[in-house]
C-alpha cells in the first residue's frame, strides 16, 4: 500500500449497558448523597455491565455499530486497538477477543494502556500506520468495565465512574484534513496520584493484596484535579499550534468527561465554554471510552457536522494526557 495524506473517520458507534446507576442508588451503597456528587462531578447517573460482560462484550457492541455507520464489512478492517485498564484478563489482549466476537478475521489486533487517555493515543497509533501505508483500515475502540475495578466501599471513587464502550473506524483518504497532528506526554513520576496497586506482576494477587483491598482504583483526587486542569488546557493549545489553529477555528471541543468541575475550568482558561461537549452528567467517566462515546454522541446528535473542526483532549493515570484535532469529512 502507498503512504497517503490523509486519514478520516469514517464510522463511529457507542454502547452502554443497560443498566443505569443513580446518584440516589449510590446513596444506598457508601455515604454520600446525590447532591454532593452532583455538586463536585456533574454526575447524575452512571451505566453498569451485567455480570456476565466484559470489557470485550461491551467494546464488540461499540465496534458493530461503527462499522454499520463505515458500511464495510469487518473483514476489511486490517488492524484493530482496545484502548482500556479494565480488560478481560492479563493476555491475551482484549482486542483479541473483540476480533473474534465482530469476525475481525484480518486484522491484527492488540490492546494499549494509556488509562482514561487511551483512546486518543490509540487514534494516533492508527492514524501513524495509515499514514504510512503500513494498514488501510483500522477499528480504535475505548472500552471500560471500571464497575469491577472500584471500590464500592471508598465514596471518593465509586460514584465516579461507568462502564461502556466507543468505537471509530479510520481509513487512508477522505476529504479534508483528517485526523491531524497530536500533542501528547506523560508524567511517570506521579503515577501514585492515580493508580491501581495490586494483581500486577508489583504487588500480585494474594490473600493479603485482596485483604487490603489493592486491587481497585486508588485515586487522591484533589492532586488529579489540578494536573487534569493544567495539561488538558495545555495539550489543547499545543495541538493547535502544530496544525496552525487558534482556539476560535474549533467548532466543536470533546474533553476527557471526567468531572463537570474539570471541564468547566478547561473551558474558562481556554474561553470555550460556548463550544464544549459533555455527558458526563449521563455516564460519569468511564475511562478510555468517555472520549470515543462523546465523539459518537456529537456526531449522532448534529452538533458535529461535515467541515467542522474538532478538537479532543485527555488526561489519565500514568499520568498520561494529550489532544488532537481533527477536521470532520464525513
Ligand atoms: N460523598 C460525600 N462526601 C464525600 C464523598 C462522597 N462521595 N467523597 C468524599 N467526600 C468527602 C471527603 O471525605 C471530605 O470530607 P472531609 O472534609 O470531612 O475530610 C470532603 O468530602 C471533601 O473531599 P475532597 O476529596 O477534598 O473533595 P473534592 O472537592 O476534591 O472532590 C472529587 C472530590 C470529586 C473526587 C474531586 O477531587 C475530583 O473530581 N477529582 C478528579 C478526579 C478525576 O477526575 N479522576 C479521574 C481523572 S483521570 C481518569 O479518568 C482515570
Amino acid at each position: 500500500m502507498e503512504p497517503t495524506r490523509t486519514v478520516s473517520i469514517i464510522g463511529t458507534g457507542s454502547y452502554l449497558p443497560e443498566k443505569v446507576l443513580t446518584n440516589r442508588d449510590l446513596e444506598k451503597i457508601v455515604e454520600t448523597s446525590d447532591e454532593w456528587i452532583y455538586a463536585r462531578t456533574g454526575m447524575r447517573e452512571r451505566h453498569i455491565a451485567a455480570a456476565d460482560q466484559a470489557s470485550s462484550d461491551l467494546g464488540a457492541e461499540a465496534a458493530k455499530k461503527a462499522l454499520e455507520d463505515a458500511g464495510i464489512p469487518a473483514t476489511e478492517i486490517d488492524l484493530l486497538i482496545v484502548a482500556t485498564l479494565s480488560p478481560d484478563m492479563f493476555f491475551p489482549s482484549t482486542a483479541c477477543f473483540v476480533q473474534e466476537k465482530i469476525g475481525a478475521t484480518n486484522a491484527f489486533c492488540y490492546d494499549l494502556g494509556a488509562a482514561c487517555s487511551g483512546f486518543l493515543y490509540a487514534l494516533d497509533a492508527a492514524k501513524n500506520q495509515i499514514l504510512s501505508g503500513a494498514v488501510k483500515t483500522a477499528l480504535v475502540i475505548g472500552s471500560e468495565k471500571m464497575s469491577t475495578f472500584i471500590d464500592w466501599e471508598d465514596r471518593g471513587t465509586c460514584i465516579l465512574f461507568g462502564d461502556g464502550a466507543g468505537a471509530a473506524v479510520l481509513r487512508a483518504g477522505g476529504e479534508g484534513r483528517g485526523i491531524m497532528q497530536s500533542a501528547m506526554g506523560s508524567d511517570g513520576s506521579l503515577a501514585d496520584l492515580l493508580w491501581t496497586p495490586g494483581g500486577g506482576s508489583r504487588n500480585p494477587a494474594t490473600h493479603e493484596m485482596i485483604d487490603q483491598r489493592q486491587q481497585y482504583l486508588k485515586m487522591q483526587g484533589r492532586e488529579v484535579f489540578k494536573h487534569a486542569v493544567v495539561r488538558m488546557g495545555e495539550a489543547v493549545l499545543q495541538a493547535l499550534e502544530k496544525n496552525n489553529l487558534t482556539v476560535d477555528d474549533i467548532k466543536c471541543f470533546i474533553p476527557h468527561q471526567a468531572n463537570i468541575r474539570i471541564i468547566d475550568s478547561i473551558a474558562k482558561r481556554l474561553g470555550i465554554a460556548d463550544r464544549i461537549y459533555t455527558n458526563v452528567d449521563k455516564y460519569a467517566n468511564t475511562s478510555s471510552a468517555a472520549l470515543a462515546i462523546a465523539l459518537d454522541e456529537a456526531v449522532k446528535d448534529g452538533t458535529i457536522q461535515k467541515g467542522d473542526l474538532v478538537a479532543l483532549t485527555v488526561f489519565g493515570g500514568g499520568f498520561t494526557w494529550g489532544a488532537n484535532v481533527l477536521e470532520w469529512g464525513k
